[in-house]
């Protein structure tokens, strides 16, 4: 998979993919980051990349053309599957959205800042908008991040056990259930007994009783969506 990620302060994601499990994937070359630098498309010396709104009202707007001839450049390299726009009125990010884009082979992430992009951006280059939360960030780059980490770890190979991507809470609409490990007794604290029975079987069934327990507890919403 290629991710090529759009933004005005590529350096802010540097670092996320510069340690542990992203840095791997990328050295164990199941996936590429490429970072482009908005002011890099510029045509004048200013390097200008946003401009007042048409209409009066605060806040600057990433004006069309840089943003055209970057996404323009890129698409005469490779086909992209999607084009993806970083924005707080996006769809809230999810797991099954995670699920589909790791099936992609190239994608690109356009990160907003400021007010956000000319809207003929979004109306002609996107083809998905996708926010981290119902809250503002100075910027779509951390938002980039969340999104490239959650579709990452999903890649073949990624994370060291196969299968650990498969139990995790959500994957299955089911919030994870309780984990532990040794010692079995901590200040007399002790690991539910069924976990070192022995009984693969039995521990099966109560790990999936624990997650419906405390997705019913922590997340009704979460079984609400699976029974409609
Ligand atoms: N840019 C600013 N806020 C954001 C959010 N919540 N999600 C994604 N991108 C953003």
């Amino acid at each position: 998979m290629r991710i090529d990620i759009i933004s005005v302060v590529p350096a802010i994601l540097e670092s996320p993919f510069n340690a542990s499990i992203l840095k791997r994937a990328i050295e164990k070359k199941l996936v590429e980051i490429h970072l482009h630098n908005l002011r890099d498309y510029t045509a004048d010396s200013y390097k200008q990349i946003d401009d007042y709104q048409f209409g009066g009202g605060a806040g600057m707007v990433m004006m069309i053309e840089p943003i055209d001839k970057c996404i323009s450049k890129l698409k005469t390299e490779r086909h992209y599957d999607e084009i993806i726009y970083m924005t707080p009125d996006g769809k809230t990010l999810n797991q099954q959205t995670a699920n589909e884009l790791s099936l992609r082979k190239n994608i690109i992430i356009l990160c907003g800042h400021y007010k956000g992009v000319d809207q003929r951006v979004r109306d002609h280059f996107i083809t998905r908008e996708i926010s981290i939360g119902d809250y503002v960030l100075s910027g779509g780059e951390l938002g980039a991040a969340v999104l490239c980490d959650a579709v990452i770890r999903l890649l073949p190979g990624v994370l060291g056990n196969e299968t650990s991507a498969l139990t995790d809470s959500f994957q299955d609409n089911l919030l994870a259930p309780p984990i532990y490990t040794r010692p079995a007794n901590y200040k007399g604290w002790e690991v539910p007994e069924i976990l070192t029975s022995g009984n693969t079987p039995k521990i099966e069934t109560w790990r999936e009783e624990q997650a419906y327990k405390r997705t019913a507890e922590k997340r009704p919403d979460l079984l609400r969506d699976f029974e409609e």
